[in-house]
């Protein structure tokens, strides 16, 4: 349990950082947030991954929303780092969210421009996201946002409605994911996560337009390049991954993690396969700092 909560420019014991009812974000969803992962190092020292490219897409992602974040974005890296050093984690996820506040006028759909938006950081020891196994996966029936119903790429706290309502209907079923196709019937992403397919040894995922701008995604990517593999961004129909040698999601909270089987079907041979699990293992170690050509992705907790 996290014991302080950053708000709006200082910490506060987690029981005091409350919100008023009538905040705009409760009603309209009118809030951007990241998701950001802290791990402990070979060392003992703690570090931050990524951190600079998720608080740049929290500002990218509040510009749907006319938002504008009161702190600058070293600010707002500076109030994650706080954070996790003052709860005392060593390894942690990190939610930082801003949101429009209590408007001083009327109920609005459009917050009166004098709405505050407020700015918290909360962190805490989330350990594994998803079962550490190849998953069960189903296509769900739900299909994710249209990129003309609203900015799709960006992480506004109202687009998880649709994740939830397609996390709800495996709810109590065997499956652990699922995969949502886009308005076009193509592969979009997890309720969480990016997808990838791997194919006779090349690499297909999703090209941006219908899906978040993964961070996870993006590392994952220069990753697999950098190790010699090819990746190609495309779009990929549902029957493709039926057919592919290996499937696997990527996201800061589920990491990198295999899918075993989508909608019953059996992939590859239904366990994390050769590329999935070269892709994990590298990827931990440049979480962990083992891997020094990708310590600028590291920030060192001080
Ligand atoms: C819908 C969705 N897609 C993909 C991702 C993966 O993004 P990232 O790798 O930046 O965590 C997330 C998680 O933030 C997500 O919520």
């Amino acid at each position: 349990m996290a014991n302080y909560i950053w708000q709006n420019g200082k910490l506060v014991p987690f029981e005091q950082a409350t919100t008023h009812v009538m905040s705009h974000a409760l009603h309209y969803g009118t809030g951007v947030f990241e998701g950001i992962r802290a791990y402990e190092l070979a060392n003992g020292e703690t570090a931050v991954l990524a951190l600079p490219e998720h608080i740049d897409r929290m500002f990218i992602s509040s510009d749907p929303l006319a938002m504008t974040i009161p702190y600058s974005k070293e600010e707002v890296c500076k109030a994650v780092v706080e954070t996790v050093k003052a709860n005392q984690l060593k390894s942690c996820y990190i939610r930082p969210l801003a949101y429009y506040g209590l408007p001083p006028t009327k109920v609005r759909v459009r917050p009166d421009p004098k709405t505050p938006v407020e700015v918290i950081v909360y962190s805490y020891d989330m350990g594994d996201y998803l079962p550490d196994v190849a998953l069960d996966v189903k296509i769900s029936d739900f299909i994710r946002l249209h990129p003309q119903s609203t900015a799709v790429g960006a992480k506004i706290c109202g687009h998880y409605v649709n994740s939830l309502q397609a996390l709800l209907q495996i709810s109590g079923t065997k499956y652990n994911e699922l995969i949502m196709l886009d308005y076009e019937g193509y592969v979009s992403e997890g309720s969480s996560d990016n997808v990838f397919v791997v194919k006779d040894g090349v690499i297909y995922t999703p090209e941006l337009g219908t899906i978040l701008t993964g961070i996870t995604r993006k590392i994952v990517i220069g990753l697999a390049q950098d190790l010699g593999y090819k990746v190609v961004e495309t779009k990929i129909k549902p029957e493709e991954l039926y057919s592919a040698d290996e499937v696997f999601f990527t996201g800061t909270a589920v990491e990198v993690r295999a899918a075993g089987t989508i909608n019953d079907q059996t992939i590859g041979d239904g366990k994390e396969g050769k590329i999935t699990h070269h892709l994990k293992t590298e990827y931990l170690k440049i979480c962990r700092g083992q891997n020094p050509k990708y310590n600028h992705y590291l920030t060192v907790v001080k």
